[in-house]
């Protein structure tokens, strides 16, 4: 399942006048790949990413997500294209203080109408492929910033998206547990065939990625294949 985003432009209201925040920007994220995303501070990576996530309509430009144009969906289609299709990790995990780990995860498959017991099982599933076997039952405040921003990410993956959307998961984390953040990021995309993007600052991860596209001034610069790809 793959994301395009094609010819996308974005503008904010500015005063009298609007901010274009995207220039005509095409992107294809193609299934089981990342493209990583980097650029200066305000030049519209986050915009691309709300774009993408159906949150922003863009003012010209198509939405394809697992071969569906976003642009012939109702709002009521939107709504479960996100929840189901859509799963997306931003820098701060927002967990819910009072649930669990696993009742965090948990609460995706409810709105989907997934049986408990079945939404259990696949919760357990994920917090152990995120490296939280046995941490199940604790609340946010019993876990360490790192340990927080994998079951964010997990709760991603609780419907099995197409897509997944990510900006700057390591920010708030040291060297080392973002490189696992990362590692687990790569291998989660190869293997629910995700087509990820993936904002970030840090040069060290975009050895991992399929390609880098650079945002400035909210225009994409030619995507450049990885060196090792
Ligand atoms: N809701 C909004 N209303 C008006 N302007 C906005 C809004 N959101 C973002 N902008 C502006 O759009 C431009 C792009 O912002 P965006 O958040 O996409 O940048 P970014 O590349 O993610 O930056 P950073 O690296 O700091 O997160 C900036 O000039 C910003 O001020
Ligand atoms: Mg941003």
């Amino acid at each position: 399942m793959s994301l395009h985003l094609t010819n996308i432009t974005l503008t904010y209201p500015d005063g009298a006048t609007r901010l274009t925040a995207l220039d005509d920007v095409t992107l294809h994220v193609p299934a089981g790949t990342i493209a990583a995303l980097v650029g200066p501070s305000g030049s519209g990576k986050s915009s691309l990413l709300a774009v993408a996530a159906t949150l922003i309509t863009p003012d010209t430009g198509r939405v394809v997500i697992a071969g569906t144009d976003t642009a012939e969906m109702t709002r009521a289609q939107l709504t479960t294209l996100r929840r189901t299709r859509i799963g997306t990790i931003f820098q701060q995990p927002n967990l819910l203080p009072s649930l669990t780990a696993a009742e965090q995860l948990q609460v995706m498959a409810h709105l989907d109408g997934r049986s408990p017991r079945a939404a259990r099982a696949r919760a357990l599933e994920l917090l152990d492929a995120v490296g939280l076997t046995g941490q199940a039952d604790r609340r946010p405040h019993q876990l360490s910033g790192g340990q927080q921003q994998r079951i964010n990410i997990a709760r991603a993956l609780m419907n099995d998206p197409a897509v997944l959307l990510v900006d700057e998961p390591t920010s708030a984390l040291d060297h080392e547990r973002g490189t696992a953040i990362l590692d687990l990021i790569t291998t989660l995309t190869h293997q629910q065939a995700t087509a990820t993007v993936l904002v970030t600052h840090d040069r060290s991860h975009l050895t991992a990625v399929d390609q880098i596209a650079e945002v400035n001034d909210g225009r994409l610069d030619s995507p450049a294949l990885a060196g090792h790809r």
